[in-house]
């Protein structure tokens, strides 16, 4: 598949270097609206440059776009590629609300693509190793699930595009938290109601929350506790899913997996050291999904849920009452 991949910051580099990695893939162009940042990615990806990014998601000879722009441009850039049939992985969160995620996913059905939410957490190889541990059922069905991530970053992106609510969308629950959400939903399954408190510690954020906290029930009332911080000084993001049978941990800062069975020894699956593939992985489950004709994982029917569970918590915290989602 021949890639274009629009928005030429620190991800899109990521990302390019994914494609080149990958057997079947290449990148065609990056585009920039900053014409030096366009230029300079082209230098060092060896593909063509441009500040137009319209005309490189109509190209005749582009497959695949990849979208990692700032999250204000991610439903305009994913719709039109969509409308001249390209297939989209869309960088997390899918858009900055849930309206523009959903225009996104009703663009890929209308056009008939495939749309991807750039969830690459999923494919960490611990994060990968609980799942398959899950679905072999070695904990059995869930009862309940605990999780937090966070960075110490509240200052230096409060001067960044992620600090500007008309720019991202919201703070850490659309930002690292998104992950968070999508992990605990991918296991628990769909929640239909939820509460919290998001706040703003650093001035300078405005509405962009620095700390957020949500409580999420499924229909059956399991319950999920998940937080998400901008202003946690250590520790990344770490999942605990309690299953009738024992537990799972996934644990992102010695990058491992355990498993704790129920009156049994604990097994830990440690990855740390291994190179980090998730961004590779991502882009082969997708051309799989392209060939096979199928939904990729992580479809924006995910990244969708995903972001109306972060606004959920920004209703429930700004009214005082729980959400149905
Ligand atoms: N998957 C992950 O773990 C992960 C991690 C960090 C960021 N992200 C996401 O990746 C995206 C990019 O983040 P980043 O850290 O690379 O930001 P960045 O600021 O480094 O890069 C964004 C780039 O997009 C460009 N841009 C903005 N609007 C554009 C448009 N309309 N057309 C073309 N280019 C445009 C900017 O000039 C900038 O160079 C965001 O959506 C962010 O949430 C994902």
């Amino acid at each position: 598949m021949r890639v274009a991949i629009i928005g030429c910051g620190g991800i899109g580099a990521r990302r390019a270097q994914a494609v080149q990695n990958t057997d079947g893939l290449s990148v065609v162009i990056g585009v920039d609206v900053v014409e030096d940042a366009a230029r300079a990615f082209g230098e060092r990806f060896g593909c063509e440059s441009s500040t137009d990014w319209e005309a490189a998601v109509t190209r005749a000879d582009v497959d695949l776009v990849v979208v990692s722009t700032a999250n204000n441009a991610h439903a305009s850039v994913s719709i039109r590629a969509m409308s001249a049939g390209k297939h989209v992985i869309c960088e997390k969160p899918l858009a900055r609300n849930p309206d523009e995620c959903q225009a996104m996913v009703e663009a890929a059905r209308q056009y008939g693509v495939k749309l991807k939410t750039g969830f690459n957490h999923r494919y960490s190889h611990h994060t990968w190793r609980a799942r398959e541990l899950f679905e072999e059922g070695a904990i059995g069905n869930l009862i309940f699930a605990r999780g937090r991530t966070g960075h110490g970053n509240a200052e230096g992106l409060s001067k960044r595009w992620f600090g500007n609510f008309e720019l991202s969308g919201g703070g850490t629950f659309l930002d690292n938290g998104v992950h968070l959400l999508d992990l605990s939903r991918w296991f628990m399954g769909d929640f239909v109601e939820a509460t919290g408190f998001v706040h703003t510690h650093l001035p300078a954020l405005g509405r962009c929350e620095d700390n957020g906290f949500g409580i999420y029930r499924t229909a059956d009332g399991r319950v999920c506790q998940l937080q998400s911080s901008w202003t946690q000084w250590k520790g990344y993001l770490f999942l605990e899913l309690f299953g009738e049978n024992g537990t799972l941990l996934i644990n992102y800062d010695d990058q491992s997996c355990t498993l704790i069975r129920r009156g049994a020894e604990s097994s830990v699956w440690q990855f740390a050291g291994v190179p980090d593939q998730s961004w590779q992985r991502e882009l082969v489950e997708m051309a799989a999904a392209v060939r096979e004709n199928r939904e990729p994982l992580a479809n924006g029917y995910d990244g969708w849920q995903a972001v109306k569970m972060a606004y959920a918590v920004y209703e429930a915290s700004a009214t005082g009452r729980s959400v149905r989602l």
